[in-house]
């Protein structure tokens, strides 16, 4: 090759590199398998390495490289980055006043045509600005006090979702303003893995977001889970503006920059409202936090006339939520013992009104991290409850401590070295991070979990077999063991504390029901540590019969799909318990029983094939429909892609079924998903 080939090869690879990875890190649709994008940026590498003037800022290769910094550079906005004004009246009457306000300050009649805006959600992250001139990134700063902020490009960089180039953008300077924040479940997987090497967590999303693009050291940004949103502007030079804000999101996107999809345009004050409303229930189920959502004039005609008051613009309002995270006082410190004998300890607390609901209790995780944290009896602390995630202490707020506070948490101590349910010695294995309760099954509390476990609507589904229940037949000694179950009566369970005739026929039936059920759903009720729905499904496809799973060797449970050693020897060590074994034949011999399954090696009729569940079906519940699905070979998966065989849609499908469409994918309804099961 020579000079001119070498250039327009690495301009090349620039450009593929940038495709695939603006695939996969924004539309989440992989182009190609990881090993062949490696493959081509090491390319660029070694192309890079023996002709570094090859090398430009835009390129891959230089999402990590800068050495640390002794501090950050200041960077003055071209464009002043505003704050927005907060309504704090978190019921619908916020929106109704935004609504009230734009009109009145438009002087537009109250009779005249709604007005139409750009509904957002509101991110709880940091603010950032990126700049790129000529489509290539060149400066990103955070907000700092709205006039001036710091150069963290060198961090920026870092993050997968950014583009470093736009595609179709080679305006002279296009500032884009947006949210870097940090994901739920990257933010849970990191705190687990600080826990793992016994290092402090993180209080919450948003400020390990912060302190990561805050970093000095752009290699330690770099191993931080960061995401981004784009939602506004900053300078901009020789590009014409569409005439709405949703237009410009719209062009954004398809420059590369990611745009979160719950963005809606609706017109007045019901329709801002009705959104309002609408994300609120969507709330705990998004992947990320928000702590409010935001109004904009959609036209930018209308945003120029309504213009700015005292730093704010009067054409944009955020709407707040109930708060995420609270202040309470630590009143003792419990501990629980859970399925497998694990000790948790537990702050009891002053009750909060956190994340939508009254908060008492909230985990301290394992003796390490109450230490580390230093949470006392007496504290006052942070309680953080988003999505699903049951409430944790997030902080300590040392500068409150009182002088009578409790000890350093000392789990040995605080139990005597007894599980405070059964009275069993309480060991820590080296290298492990929990206590665990030395009894078994011999401990009402493992005992009463098992149950559950064993209850629960994706195990064995018996309803009506809930805590108040176990917690009694536990108490009581009516049920010892999960076999005992299918002996229980209509006069034993009315014989319990709230529990009427009727009720108890109820449950004697759903029991009975429970015996007809499949091989995944009794693998996962019988709790065998690590072993989850997923994992369970693996197996009942892998082997097809209980008797071959019990059989198995850890080499062969090996083979199974996302099963690795420690799982294979936790499955194994379950089975060669004599009285594990005596639990699985007494539950057969109660008639607990479900089809044998055919074998995954063998060719299945949906085998390879995936399918996306969207909206309401109208007879079968999503967890029906997948098992069917999942019973004939099929998988299903969570979002769309142009993988998808089949796009399931029942009532009110959302962005999943517009994404069906626009990629192309098969969309059917139930009755054609019955009608698929059935020909096969
Ligand atoms: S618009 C002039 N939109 O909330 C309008 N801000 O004061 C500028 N935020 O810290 C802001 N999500 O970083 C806007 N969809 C969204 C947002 C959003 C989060 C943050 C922003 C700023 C604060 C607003």
């Amino acid at each position: 090759m020579d000079d001119s080939d070498m250039a327009l090869r690495a301009e090349w690879l620039r450009r593929e590199l940038h495709r695939h990875s603006h695939a996969y890190y924004v539309l989440d649709e992989p182009t190609i398998p990881d090993a062949e994008y490696d493959k081509l940026f090491n390319e660029l590498q070694s192309l890079e390495e023996a002709h570094p003037t090859l090398r430009t800022p835009d390129s891959p290769t230089q999402r990590v490289g800068g050495a640390p910094l002794p501090q950050f550079a200041p960077v003055r906005h071209a464009v002043p980055m505003l704050s927005i004004r907060t309504e704090t009246d978190t019921t619908e009457g916020g929106a109704v006043a935004f609504d009230a306000r734009v009109r009145r300050e438009l002087g537009i009649a109250t009779d005249a045509a709604a007005i139409e805006y750009a509904a957002e959600l509101k991110f709880d992250g940091l603010a950032i600005n990126l700049r790129y001139e000529h489509g290539v990134l060149v400066c990103a700063a955070t907000r700092g006090d709205g006039e001036t902020g710091e150069d963290v490009t060198q961090n920026i960089r870092t993050i997968r979702k950014i583009p470093l180039r736009l595609k179709e953008c080679i305006a002279p300077v296009l500032e884009v303003r947006g949210e870097v924040y940090m994901r739920r479940d990257d933010f849970e997987r990191m705190n687990e893995r600080q826990r793992e090497k016994g290092e402090k967590t993180f209080v919450n999303p948003r400020n390990a977001a912060a302190g990561a693009v805050r970093q000095l050291d752009p290699a330690i940004t770099a191993t931080r889970p960061l995401s981004f949103f784009a939602y506004g502007l900053g300078e901009v030079q020789g590009w014409n503006l569409p005439e709405t804000h949703g237009a410009i999101l719209d062009a954004l996107a398809a420059f590369g920059m990611p745009v979160d999809g719950g963005r809606a345009v609706v017109t007045g004050s019901s329709g801002l409202a009705d959104f309002h409303k609408r994300i609120a229930g969507l709330r705990d189920a998004l992947p990320f936090d928000i702590d409010g959502v935001v109004y904009k004039v959609n036209s930018l005609a209308l945003q120029r006339r309504l213009g700015f008051v005292s730093r704010e613009p009067r054409w944009a309002v955020a709407h707040k939520y109930p708060a995420q995270e609270q202040i309470t006082v630590v009143r003792d410190i419990d501990v629980q013992v859970g399925r497998t004998g694990k000790l948790t300890p537990v702050a009891k607390l002053e009750p909060v009104f956190v994340g939508g609901t009254t908060v008492s209790n909230a985990t301290l995780h394992n003796e390490d991290e109450t230490r580390r944290k230093d949470v006392r009896i007496g504290d006052t602390v942070i309680v953080r409850r988003a999505g699903d995630v049951i409430p944790e202490v997030a902080a300590v707020m040392l500068e409150r401590r009182p002088s009578n506070a409790g000890e350093p948490f000392d789990m040995y101590r605080r139990l005597h070295g007894k599980c405070p349910v059964c009275g069993s010695e309480i060991a820590r294995e080296e290298g492990e991070s929990d206590w665990r309760c030395s009894g078994g099954l011999f401990c009402p509390a493992q005992r009463k979990q098992a149950l559950l476990h064993f209850a629960h609507r994706r195990a064995m589904d018996i309803e009506g077999l809930g805590d108040k229940v176990v917690e009694q037949l536990v108490d009581a000694g009516i049920v010892r063991t999960l076999p005992e179950l299918y002996k229980l009566g209509v006069a034993k369970l009315a014989a319990l504390d709230r529990m009427g005739e009727k009720s108890a026929g109820n449950l004697v039936s759903a029991i009975e029901k429970s015996k007809t059920t499949t091989l995944a759903r009794f693998l996962l009720g019988l709790g065998i540590r690590h072993v989850g729905e997923s994992t369970a499904k693996d197996l009942s496809r892998y082997f097809g019969n209980l008797d071959a799973i019990l059989e198995a060797g850890v080499e062969q449970l090996l083979e199974v799909p996302d099963v690795g050693p420690i799982v294979a020897q936790s499955i194994r060590t379950f089975f060669e318990q004599a009285h594990n074994r005596e639990v699985i034949e007494q539950l057969r011999a109660a008639g607990v029983h479900w089809p044998e399954q055919v074998v995954e090696h063998v060719a299945k009729p949906f085998a390879g094939q995936t399918f996306v569940l969207t909206g309401t079906l109208p007879n079968l519940t999503r967890d029906q429909a997948a098992e069917r699905i999942e019973a004939s070979g099929g998988k299903v998966a969570g979002s769309v892609s142009k993988k998808t065989n089949y796009v399931v849609a029942g009532a009110e499908a959302g962005s999943k079924l517009t994404k069906a469409l626009e990629l192309g994918v098969a969309v059917i309804d139930e009755a054609g998903l019955i009608k698929l099961l059935e020909q096969k």
